[in-house]
């Protein structure tokens, strides 16, 4: 248990969706055979090339869908990726919007509202793909709210898209804490003035060493 609580003096919990509680590579694991060898590192272009499209817009102030850019960066990874089947679209689409939560995350949501915490997400993603995507996971009904950046026409990392948790709630910023997989959504966090964890499974070392998370967990139920 991190020592002092990340918890302490906070009201409400407020966690990105994808990477965070849902595994954004559970969707080509799914279907790894009949892609191929190629599976890991299409998985991998597709979601860092949806992020760069969402930041490369935002900077833009260009206003599009988050699932189109998630179409997009598929039809981009499975074009360096000839040899993959291009029959394999809509079944990878389909996949996406049904994505796993990380085997600790409807635990973790539970044991947070036992404490008297309230529990959000505040993600890229549309209200549609969140809405199914949530429910899919079992996820739904231990969530206060389901926060979608498209709200305020911007994504993460614009502080405008961390205001709407502040609006939802009616809470001061230091009552907040934000967790992420994401160090760079951890950063966008944290220079909006919440505490944030940054839920580093994958071990990998630090960056935006000016913008720190408060403490580092390996899996949710490290915020326990
Ligand atoms: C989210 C993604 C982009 O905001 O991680 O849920």
């Amino acid at each position: 248990m991190p020592d002092p609580s990340p918890l302490r003096d906070k009201d409400a919990v407020v966690f990105d969706a994808y990477g965070t509680l849902l595994d954004v590579h559970s969707a080509v694991a799914r279907h790894a055979g009949a892609v191929g060898p190629a599976a890991s590192t299409v998985s991998e272009v597709w979601r860092a090339k949806q992020l760069e499209y969402s930041w490369v817009h935002a900077l833009m102030g260009r206003d599009v869908d988050f699932w189109t850019l998630t179409e997009r960066a598929l039809d981009h990874a499975m074009a360096r990726h000839p040899e993959v089947d291009q029959a394999l679209r809509p079944r990878l689409l389909d996949a996406y919007r049904d994505l796993d939560a990380y085997p600790e995350a409807a635990a973790t949501l539970d044991a947070l509202r036992d404490a008297g915490l309230r529990t959000a997400i505040l993600s890229n993603g549309d209200p549609a793909m969140l809405a199914r995507a949530v429910a899919s996971a079992g996820l739904d009904d231990r969530l206060d709210a389901v926060l979608s950046v498209k709200a305020a026409r911007t994504f993460k990392t614009a502080p405008a898209a961390y205001a709407l948790v502040l609006d939802h709630f009616g809470i001061a910023p230091e009552r907040v804490l934000f967790v992420s997989s994401n160090r760079w959504d951890v950063a966008g966090a944290a220079a909006f003035g919440f505490a944030s964890v940054w839920v580093n499974r994958g071990g990998l070392p630090d960056e935006y060493p000016d913008l720190s998370p408060v403490c580092v967990i390996a899996a949710l139920d490290g915020l326990m």
